[in-house]
């Protein structure tokens, strides 16, 4: 069978991770799918950070002509960011009715309806497991999966990176500035660690999942957000003596007046499965009307978790299955009702 050809655009702690996993497991991924997976293009801003290419790859300058490439049959996109190259490539592969595979939630919590709409015009698909929850397969879990239940609520801690630095904090007494430099140094964070502190990260990941969860499109303005950047020591002591852990989880819920959303430092009573989740760990949890509850824990960043759910996606499009990105018509996502924020 004539091999699946793949372009890797951006060599970050991800990027780096795939090219490196594509490379080593060609074999092994070849004898899961059915069909050799290789890699013909790779682009990133800096070539010294690319190594050796692997026999057959061509080095790109610009990962947009990397997307338009006739040769490639599927594009992935770790440049990251919703703007500028990321967005430009994205939507030039999309046009060349190519696959796409991202883990890139910005762009889609800011873009994902134009980009789903234009994939199904253009015949092209759009994956994006690893765009939230690192290695948790929480993407497909609410496409496929549980496409048999109504779903109530999807919630969950949703960045590593938040996770981390609570968690340190929590069992070690570090300082907050200390811990974050520590997640950057293992890769966790975003390349501008506000988005995670501050909670955009988890409203993009938060965000996508409700569309997934309730087929309603993304409303990031609708979604209350507030970080952990405030949180001290003895916060996190205080909680403790109370039987709590501090966690930042992001929660959308069906309500009487619509589908309410939120990012916000949360008191989780210790012995609960949430409360449990340390470190880097995230946790999705969902409450559907068929299974009830369902807790799916697993590595939320880092290179390696990361490029796993890449990888499954990759795996997915060289068996030749197919979904649509949100798991039904573009045009069938309604618009929701914005519900006002519950204090629980
Ligand atoms: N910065 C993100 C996190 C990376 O810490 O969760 C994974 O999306």
């Amino acid at each position: 069978m004539s091999p699946l050809r793949v372009g890797i655009a951006g060599l970050g702690t991800v990027g780096g991770a795939v090219l490196r996993r594509l490379t080593t497991d060609a074999a092994a991924l070849a004898i899961r799918t059915g069909r050799p997976v290789e890699v013909v293009g790779v682009s990133a801003r800096d070539r010294a950070k690319a190594g050796t290419l692997p026999d057959r790859a061509e080095w790109f300058d610009d990962a947009v002509a990397l997307a338009r490439a006739p040769d490639i049959d599927v594009f992935v996109e770790l440049i990251g960011g919703h703007e500028g190259v990321a967005r430009d490539a994205v939507e030039a592969a999309i046009a060349s009715g190519k696959s796409v595979v991202t883990a890139n939630k910005a762009l889609l919590a800011h873009h994902g309806m134009a980009l789903a709409a234009a994939a199904e015009a253009h015949g092209a698909s759009l994956s994006f497991e690893a765009a939230v929850a690192g290695g948790i397969p929480a993407i497909k879990v609410l496409r496929e999966a549980l496409s048999g239940n109504a779903v109530d609520r999807v919630y969950g801690i949703l960045n590593g990176t938040c996770n981390y630095i609570l968690t340190r904090m929590e069992a070690e007494g570090l300082g907050f500035d200390a811990c974050l430099a520590e997640a950057q140094r293992l890769g966790y964070a975003e390349a501008d660690p506000t988005f995670d502190i501050d909670g955009h990260d988890t409203a993009h990941k938060l965000a996508i999942l409700a569309t997934l969860a309730f087929g309603t499109a993304i409303d990031l303005d609708a979604i209350h957000v507030e970080g952990i950047r405030s949180i001290t020591s003895d916060d996190l002591a205080a909680a403790d003596d109370l039987g709590y852990r501090v966690k930042l989880l992001g929660v959308a819920q069906r309500t009487r007046h619509g589908i309410e959303t939120r990012v916000h430092p949360t008191m989780v009573a210790k012995g609960t499965a949430l409360a449990e989740v340390k470190g880097v760990t995230n946790a999705v949890a969902v409450n559907a009307d068929a299974v009830a509850e369902l807790t799916l824990v697993g590595p939320g960043a880092g290179g390696d978790a990361t490029a796993s759910a890449v990888l499954g996606d990759i795996a997915d499009l060289a068996r030749g299955s197919r979904v649509l990105p949100f798991g039904r018509p573009a045009d069938s996502l309604e618009r929701a009702p914005r519900a006002p924020m519950q204090r629980h």
